[in-house]
């Protein structure tokens, strides 16, 4: 993918890019947690985007999508906005550096990758944290980290109609290796957990369904979780974020909220808890635990949160009936893919037969994707 992008750029711009890198995510268990101020559990994975970016000089972008083929070309003040959705991205960050008082000049860049779009491995994150980190090294900003992944999570909110958590672009940015990490969304905590798994595999299983209007449903779920906290406020008014609620609390406003908000609250009050509990587990090496706590998520996600679908509930249910260790529908919902923690005997045999049940049950074939967890935004030297 390099040597492509290198040529491209040497066609088009010229010599002398430098070449930064950033990675999609997954997350092993703390869905729709990080907008309550929960607690998330990702990870970056060995699929990304690549850039190949330099200074121009001028005060225009030129960025050139090797994957859809096009150039788009744009301005760097607010009214520049340009038309194609993919090249948002990279307006967006430019903005939202420049909003924070790092400089951003004009630069030319050919970028591609790897991320399976609409599978919920973040490939918008990846895209974000890639330029933030890029134009951060580029024009010697000196943003810190965390910085840069609110500049990615502000695009989203700014340019690209989602109200997201911090959890994808935080994971896109600080990832590591072979390494999990537990992210507290309220005071932006966060530990280093080795994940490496022995006996086991991480297979995601991508349903290639991708409904129409998962961003407005997915923004309709937060304002849910804002409804229910403000709710339980009233009577606790140290509850900032759903997640700082107990469970009884919640009990206290059932019949004051509408029973939809009630079951979404219900969901992410139980997710918090079972972060801390799959983590625990995790040091003791007992995926076992980490397992059945990946199943009870699912089951919140598809009955109380109801981000799941036909066909995530299918793989899943597959899963469990066939002994996989554990396994879920994974980020924002409404298709996607399912992340399954299989044990290295039983991975041939789900394999085929998720294919094959699957096809014969939906009229195509999920896609299969084995993740290794890998290091986040880079330079590549
Ligand atoms: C999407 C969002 C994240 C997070 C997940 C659900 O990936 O971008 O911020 O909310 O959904 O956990």
């Amino acid at each position: 993918m390099q040597e492509r992008i290198h040529q491209k750029f040497t066609e088009l711009y010229g010599e002398g890019g430098r070449v930064f890198a950033s990675a999609g995510r997954i997350n092993l268990i703390g869905e729709h947690t990080d907008y309550n101020g929960g607690y998330v559990f990702p990870g970056a994975i060995d699929k990304g985007i690549i850039a190949e970016i330099k200074p121009n000089g001028k005060n225009t972008v030129r960025a050139y999508s090797l994957d859809y083929d096009q150039e788009a070309i744009f301005g760097l003040a607010e009214e520049d906005k340009p038309d194609q959705q993919w090249a948002r991205y990279v307006f967006g960050v430019c903005r939202e550096t420049s909003k924070r008082g790092g400089t951003v000049k004009g630069f030319d860049c050919v970028f591609a990758g790897d991320v399976p779009l609409g599978a919920g491995l973040s490939s918008s994150a990846a895209l974000e944290s890639c330029f933030a980190f890029a134009i951060n090294e580029l024009f010697q900003n000196g943003i810190d980290k965390f910085e840069l992944a609110k500049i990615g999570q502000s695009t989203e909110h700014n340019y690209c109609g989602v109200k997201c958590g911090i959890m994808d672009q935080f994971a896109s940015i600080f990832g590591k290796r072979e390494q999990l990490i537990r992210l507290n969304c309220k005071t932006l905590e966060y530990k280093y957990f080795p994940f490496n798994p022995e006996g086991y595999k991480l297979v995601l299983i991508d349903s290639c369904v991708k409904h129409e209007l998962a961003s407005s449903a997915y923004n309709k779920r937060r304002e849910s979780c804002e409804n229910a906290a403000a709710a339980i406020r009233r009577n606790h008014p140290e509850v900032e974020f759903l997640s700082d609620a107990k469970r009884v609390w919640l009990e206290e406003v059932r019949g004051l909220i509408p029973q939809e908000d009630f079951l979404r609250a219900e969901y992410v009050i139980g997710e918090v808890q079972r972060v801390l509990d799959v983590c625990d587990a995790l040091e003791r090496g007992d995926y076992e635990t980490v397992g059945e706590m990946m199943y009870q998520t699912h089951f919140g996600l598809s009955r109380l949160y109801e981000v799941s679908c036909a066909e995530l509930d299918f793989l899943n249910k597959l899963a469990r009936k066939m002994g996989v260790t554990g396994s879920r529908v994974m980020g924002g919902g409404f298709g996607g893919c399912t992340i399954n923690l299989v044990k290295d005997s039983l991975y041939e045999p789900f394999i085929e037969a998720a294919k094959e049940l699957f096809e014969t049950e939906f009229g195509h074939a999920p896609k299969v994707y084995d993740v290794v967890v890998s290091d986040g935004a880079r330079e590549i030297k």
